[in-house]
């Protein structure tokens, strides 16, 4: 019987040697090695390496596990095996634009479903060294500590996170008048520029709320999962379950989570 408990102190381990390779990359990286996938999506050798890091050191732990990354490393992802019904959902840098323009805000995220169900969540925010995590049935920890949102029950009395897309610009109208309906209605909002620090900000209490649309299920999986551990609400812009694969997501606090999603089903 696999020990969830005893699998994410190790992953956990790759999650923190991933970050500090990222660390030390950042201060060599030079404009000529950044890479356009498509427009505003940018990637580096530091993702890339990343990740064909995460992918050998979590397929080791798990045999014959499935693998959904970003940057497309995966080799063996060949579904046969023990844990064949498990899968990694991988994020190995997230905050490359920040990471690239120097701003201190990135983190890799690490998720790992069990017949599609979310079982485990680190999110290693790398220049603050924290590291975020829980399994099935446990609290939330950060760094040793158990975490949980915060216990605010007032939208004026929250602060918020969001991002803005990058490239997919179909819903903007709606967006920007909601983001325009939280800016009068709330303490402020802040675009940290990494969904999954944004995910386990919310874990902790730091942020009330975030929500935002057009992400990838690499950026949510792990997040949205420490979320949930940590006593937090998480939903798509309808209210539903899609918020891992259906590109939409709103992660809260249980207080404030009927205000705000009057708001966002006013839009959406
Ligand atoms: C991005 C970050 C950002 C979000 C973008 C994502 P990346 O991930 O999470 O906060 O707004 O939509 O693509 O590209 O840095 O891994
Ligand atoms: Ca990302
Ligand atoms: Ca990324």
């Amino acid at each position: 019987m696999l020990n969830l408990e005893t699998l994410c102190t190790q992953v956990c381990k790759s999650a923190r040697e991933a970050g500090a390779f990222i660390r030390t990359e950042q201060k060599k990286i030079k404009a000529g090695q950044v890479e356009t996938k498509s427009r505003n999506s940018l990637v580096t050798y530091v993702d890339k390496q990343s990740e064909a890091m995460l992918v050998k050191a979590l397929g080791t732990l798990l045999p014959g596990s499935a693998f959904i990354a970003e940057e497309g490393t995966v080799s063996n992802a060949d579904n046969k095996g023990p844990y064949s019904n498990y899968q990694w959902v991988i994020d190995p840098l997230d905050g490359t634009t920040n990471f690239i323009h120097g701003i201190p805000c990135f983190a890799v995220s690490i998720g790992l479903h069990r017949d599609q169900v979310p079982v485990l969540g680190v999110v290693y925010e790398v220049n603050m060294d924290e590291c975020f995590y829980a399994w099935e049935g446990s609290p939330a920890y950060l760094n040793g500590s158990v975490i949980k949102v915060s216990a605010t029950s007032k939208l004026e009395d929250s602060l918020l996170a969001t991002g803005f897309p990058y490239y997919d610009h179909g819903q903007e109208e709606e967006y920007m008048l909601l983001f325009r309906q939280f800016m009068r209605s709330t303490r402020g909002l802040r675009r940290l520029g990494s969904a999954a620090t944004d995910l386990a900000y919310v874990a902790c209490g730091r942020f009330e709320a975030f929500y935002e649309y057009s992400l990838q299920p690499w950026d949510v999986s792990a997040g949205a999962f420490l979320v949930q551990q940590a006593g937090g609400k998480v939903c798509d812009f309808q209210g539903g379950k899609d918020f891992i694969f259906g590109k939409s997501i709103v992660a809260c606090n249980d207080g404030v989570f009927t205000e705000l999603m009057h708001h966002v089903n006013h839009y959406f």
